[in-house]
Parts: structure tokens; C-alpha cells; sequence
């Protein structure tokens, strides 16, 4: 996600601006940039040099001599057009005259640009951020031709942000108005920092810590005026806000976190926006919505004939869910295949099959591997990945991208959800593509897909009680994930997630092979944990459950709350909420990261950063 910082004060902002990115550094980005303003207008730095362009901006003459007392940075993370300087923010209108910074996701930028553009206003980036510089410049000259004066950069961007839609913190400044910041939010984070020598906004309070006594987080569908002494909070339809400045007791450190012990308990509680975000601007109907920078014809897809789906680690959990999903939706053939192996074995390939690669690094060897092998067989190859610019686009006909953010512990879990977004929304679409699903049935599940986003929340919402369950296996020393159908790709990266981080021995089964040789290791010290939401092969789990059972292993398992018969034959249970079957994956995952992150603790294990693994894995 990108970051965004602001500062106005009385004096010079240049280094509170850098030092400011410096402390965004460790979500990651791609490119950075600052905007300063003095006496003289506005001054644009941006670069993108992988990891280089925050050093960049701080050794510059310019930015370092600059008197400047108020500014805009950011570090961004691409979403929509690739890491490049022009890309970079700020972005600035057509006169010059007001820079703006954004993190989030233009839904509507396509048509907002084409309406601008008709109204003679040039853009010189493929960002969807772009559009909000031109709409200010535009909503403000309407309004000063209209004569009516008072509070216009204020009405102007309340109009603009009216127009948006998508998720998104977007700050202004304008040489016209030179003493205020203007901030609003929806979805995205804003907080402001109020302090001794000026105002503060930041996306992320780390970056404002030590500049700020009190802060202020914004609530959605508000904006805030900031000036160097003052802070008024608004309405979208410009009705004050009363509001309370409280202290932040957090280190930098823990800020870092938002306050999470670690990041991968913080990137868990991310998931649902990663989620959102995800399916933002996609839906049913079209499949192109789907595909970001590089295309393909939706027409080239009508000649497929078979799809393989290839991934490493969670990436492969995700292409399993997607290979029920396709099958069963758009009634194609689907292969799944762990992408090391997949190049060695000869699959048959030609130009009617279509190879997915998914990949959240974009980076992983194998995965690349596979995917040029694909091409190399006339194969039509698409990826699936989470990092705007990473290698696996280079050489591929299509991407799809993910938008969970950077992710920076090393076990996948915002990432996974976000591929299972993408993946069944593509599927749903294909399903309708193909002429399998009416657009009734497809736009059904496209809002259940939708509404997992709430049931995640609610599951997250148990997180106290899900590690205290998990809590009681703190002794134990091995584990089984058994599922069926949509359960068996949890039971796998249940047991992946805990195995990284706990390194107990944990193995994912389909319950229904248990019994063809597993089942002979079970005894009273194996805890077995059956994923046993509603699904049509529920009641043969439960007799899958009472086998174990009867060589007696202990049982747990993950049941949805509406389940009233569940209890009488288990004591241990995490409840979920209720969700369509093939989407169960989404939400059933979180109480078994909750688990696996519970014991990772309890065996003091470093849970960001586990022993003997890499995020990326770029070695064969
Ligand atoms: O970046 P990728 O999605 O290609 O990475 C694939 C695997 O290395 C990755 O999912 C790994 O298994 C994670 N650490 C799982 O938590």
C-alpha cells in the first residue's frame, strides 16, 4: 500500500518529509516522490529506483536547500500503471498550480479521465491517482466561475471526492491556498498529528511520531482542513465534525505495527480490505476488468480448451480453490500443478490452453520458470501476482494483479486471500464468458464473494477466542488438517502455515485418503482438525472425523455458526461464519492462522521472520 505524509509548520518541512519516507521505508515501495511549496510555486521530485529513490530525494540540493514550510510526500506501491518516474506521485494538475498524493484505488478512473479529457485536461500518467489532481483544477474553476467564492479549494475537493469511487486517501496543496492541507479518506487510512511547531497527516503514524503530540484519526467519508495551527474536520458535505486529539503511547516501533505484536498478525488483520480491494472495479460481465496493464482479448480466451494452474506454497493453495471454482462454473478443464515440477513432467500444451501462474512476489524462480516454458509451448499465459513490475510480468500475455499490499512477513496470509478474490471473482466471470452461468446467477455470487469481506471481519472479530482454543495444543507436536472438497485446500495451508511458523510437524490431507495409509500414525498424541464447514461432502467428513477418532487422536474442528448439531459430537470448535461453499476457503483460513500464529508464540518462535525461510524464493 502506498504511504503518504504531509506536513505544514512554520518552518523548512524538507527533512520531516524524507525522514517521514525514510520511516514509510519498511511497507515497501516502489517509487517515492515530494512536492514542496514556497513563494515561488510548487516544486516536484519523484523517482523510481527500486529501494534507491527515498535515497535519492535526500541528497538533492534542491530539496535540501528548499525553504518550503509546506509539502506533500509519498511512497507508492503500484496498482495501476507500472513503477516509473511519471508515475510516481505527487501528481499535479494541468496549471501546476495543486499536487495531490493518493494511496488506494480509483474504481471510476477510466471514465473520469475521459471526461476530463474531453474537457481539454492532459494527463501525463497511467495512474488512476492522476484523475483527482484534474478534477480539483476542474470542480475549482467551475466554482470560481459560478462567483461564489468563500472556502472553494475546500468545496472543490469535497465535489471531488464526492465524484470517486474506490478506496482512497487523497491530500492536496495548492499554491493558491498555500497555508492548508486538505486530507479525506475512504477506506484508506489518514491520521492527523498535531504538534507544538506545525500539523501533521500521515497514512501511517509511524512516520509522524515524533513531529506530533495528539492525533486525530480521520473516519471515512471525512475530510480534514489542516493549517500549521489549526485543524477543522468535515463532513463530504461540508458539515463540521466535533473530534477529541488523543496521545499515542506507541514506540516507533510498535507504530510500525499499528500496534500488532507482529506483522503478520497485523497483515492478518488487513485481510478483509486486501480482500475489497482486490475485486474493486471487477464484477461479472467483463472479463477484461480482470486484467491490468497487460491484456488480453477476452475473445482469445473463447479458444481455450483446458487451463493449468501452477503456483509454489500458498500460491498453489489458491490454484487449487480456483481449479473447483472453474470447473465448476465455467465447465472447463482445469490442471493443477506445483510449479517445480511442472516444466519437468511434458505437459501437453499448445495454443489452446491457457497457463495461470500465481505468484505473490512475481519473483519466485520456479514459478517464472514454468510460465516460460508455457510460452516457449504456444501456451496463452497469464499471471496472477501481487507487485506491479515484478519480473513475472515481463513475459507473460496477461497479468492479473492483487492488491493486499506489501507483505512483509514471511508467511503468506493477506496475500492468499486476495489470490482467492481475484481467482473466484475470474472464475465467476469465466463462468459467464463461457455461457455457463446467466448474468443473474453470476451477479449472485459475485456479492457473496463480495460479502465474505463482513465475514472475515466477524471472524477476526474472534480472535481472543480462537488463540485461546489453540492455546490448549501448545504440547502438541503433531498435526493433521483434514478437509473435503473446499476444505482440502484449507486443510493444506492450515498445515503450511503452521509448520513455517511453529515448525511442529502439521500435514494437510483430504480426509477421504486417510484411511489408505495415514490413518496408521494416529494415536492419543496426534491432534487431528477437521475443516468441517457446510459443504456436500460434510456428514462423509463427520464419519471421516469419528475413524480418527476411534484410533484415538483428539479432534477439533472449524465449523460454521450455524451449525447447531456440530457441538454434540466435538468439544473443540472454531466457528466461522456461514459462507456459499466454494468461498468457505476465504474465511475458514482465519481461525487456523490464528492457531498456527498462537503456538508460533507460545514455542517463542520469531514469527516474521522463521528459520531457514525466505519470502522469495529465487533459487531453484
Ligand atoms: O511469492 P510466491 O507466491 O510465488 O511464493 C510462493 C511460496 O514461496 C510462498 O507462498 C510460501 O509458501 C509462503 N511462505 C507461504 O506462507
Amino acid at each position: 500500500m502506498c504511504g503518504i505524509i504531509g506536513a505544514v509548520t512554520g518552518e523548512k518541512v524538507n527533512q520531516i518529509l524524507i525522514d517521514g519516507l525514510k520511516k514509510l521505508e519498511y511497507r515497501g515501495y516502489d517509487s517515492a516522490g515530494v512536492t514542496l511549496l514556497d513563494g515561488s510555486g510548487l516544486e516536484l521530485y519523484k523517482y523510481a529506483h527500486l529501494n534507491q529513490s527515498i535515497e535519492k530525494l535526500s541528497v538533492m540540493p534542491q530539496v535540501n536547500d528548499s525553504m518550503a514550510a509546506i509539502g506533500l510526500a509519498h511512497t507508492r506501491w503500484a496498482t495501476h500503471g507500472v513503477p516509473n518516474d511519471l508515475n510516481a506521485h505527487p501528481h499535479l494538475d494541468c496549471s501546476g498550480k495543486l499536487a495531490i498524493v493518493h494511496n488506494g484505488i480509483i474504481e471510476n478512473f477510466r471514465e473520469l479521465k475521459e471526461m476530463l479529457k474531453d474537457s481539454g485536461h492532459e494527463f501525463i500518467s497511467n495512474t488512476d491517482s492522476e484523475v483527482i489532481a484534474h478534477l480539483i483544477e476542474e470542480n475549482l474553476s467551475l466554482i470560481k466561475s459560478e462567483g461564489s467564492g468563500a472556502d472553494e479549494f475546500l468545496r472543490a475537493f469535497s465535489m471531488t471526492l464526492k465524484a470517486l469511487l474506490g478506496t482512497f486517501a487523497v491530500a492536496v496543496i495548492s499554491s493558491e491556498y498555500p497555508d492548508t492541507i486538505l486530507v479525506g479518506k475512504n477506506m484508506s487510512p489518514v491520521v492527523v498529528g498535531l504538534g507544538n511547531m506545525g500539523n501533521f497527516i500521515s497514512s501511517d503514524v509511524s512516520a509522524i511520531l515524533e513531529h506530533a503530540e495528539k492525533f486525530v484519526y480521520l473516519q471515512d467519508l471525512q475530510i480534514a482542513a489542516v493549517t500549521k495551527s489549526s485543524l477543522k474536520i468535515y463532513d463530504f458535505d461540508l458539515s463540521g465534525i466535533e473530534f477529541a486529539a488523543t496521545p499515542v503511547t506507541w514506540s516507533y516501533k510498535d507504530a510500525q505495527k499499528a500496534g500488532y505484536e507482529t506483522f503478520m498478525l497485523k497483515e492478518i488483520h488487513e485481510e478483509p480490505y486486501a480482500f475489497t480491494e482486490t475485486l474493486l472495479g471487477r464484477s461479472t460481465d467483463k472479463l477484461e476488468l480482470y486484467f491490468d496493464e497487460i491484456h488480453f482479448d477476452p475473445h482469445e480466451l473463447a479458444d481455450i480448451r483446458k487451463i493449468f494452474l501452477v503456483g509454489c506454497g500458498t500460491s498453489y493453495h489458491s490454484a487449487m480453490v480456483a481449479k473447483y471454482a472453474i470447473e465448476h462454473w465455467a465447465r472447463i478443464p482445469v490442471e493443477l500443478d506445483i510449479a517445480s515440477e511442472f516444466r519437468y513432467r511434458d505437459p501437453v500444451l499448445d495454443s489452446t490452453t491457457l497457463v495461470v501462474g500465481i505468484t505473490q512476489s512475481g519473483e519466485t524462480i520456479d514459478t517464472l520458470a514454468a510460465l516460460n516454458f508455457a510460452r516457449k509451448s504456444r501456451a496463452k499465459v497469464l499471471c496472477v501476482t501481487n507487485v506491479v513490475g515484478s519480473t513475472v510480468t515481463n513475459n507473460v500475455d496477461a497479468v492479473m494483479f492483487t492488491r493486499a499490499g506489501p507483505e512483509i512477513s514471511v508467511a503468506a496470509t493477506k496475500s492468499y486471500v486476495a489470490q482467492l478474490a481475484v481467482l473466484l471473482g475470474f472464475s465467476i466471470a469465466l463462468g459467464r464468458f463461457s455461457g455457463v452461468l446467466f448474468k443473474s446467477e453470476a451477479d449472485r455470487y459475485f456479492a457473496d464473494l463480495q460479502n465474505c469481506a463482513s465475514m472475515m471481519e466477524i471472524a477476526l472479530g474472534r480472535e481472543t477466542s480462537y488463540r485461546k482454543l489453540a492455546e490448549k495444543f501448545k504440547d502438541t507436536r503433531d498435526f493433521f488438517f483434514i478437509g473435503r472438497h473446499m476444505g482440502y485446500p484449507t486443510s493444506l495451508e492450515a498445515a503450511l502455515k503452521l509448520k513455517e511458523i511453529s515448525y511442529l510437524h502439521a500435514e494437510g490431507y483430504p480426509a477421504g485418503e486417510l484411511k489408505h495409509g495415514p490413518i496408521a500414525v494416529l494415536d492419543s498424541n496426534t491432534t487431528v482438525i477437521g475443516i468441517a464447514t457446510k459443504n456436500k461432502l460434510y456428514e462423509k467428513l463427520l464419519s471421516n472425523l469419528e475413524e480418527v477418532r476411534s484410533r484415538n487422536a483428539r479432534v477439533v474442528v472449524v465449523a460454521n455458526d450455524s451449525d447447531n448439531s456440530v457441538s454434540n459430537y466435538f468439544d473443540d470448535i472454531f466457528y466461522v461464519p456461514d459462507t456459499f461453499d466454494l468461498f468457505s476457503p476465504v474465511v475458514d483460513i482465519i481461525p487456523l492462522q490464528f492457531l498456527a500464529y498462537e503456538l508460533a508464540v507460545r514455542h517463542n518462535n520469531d514469527v516474521d521472520k522463521p528459520r531457514n525461510l525466505a519470502k522469495t524464493v529465487t533459487v531453484e
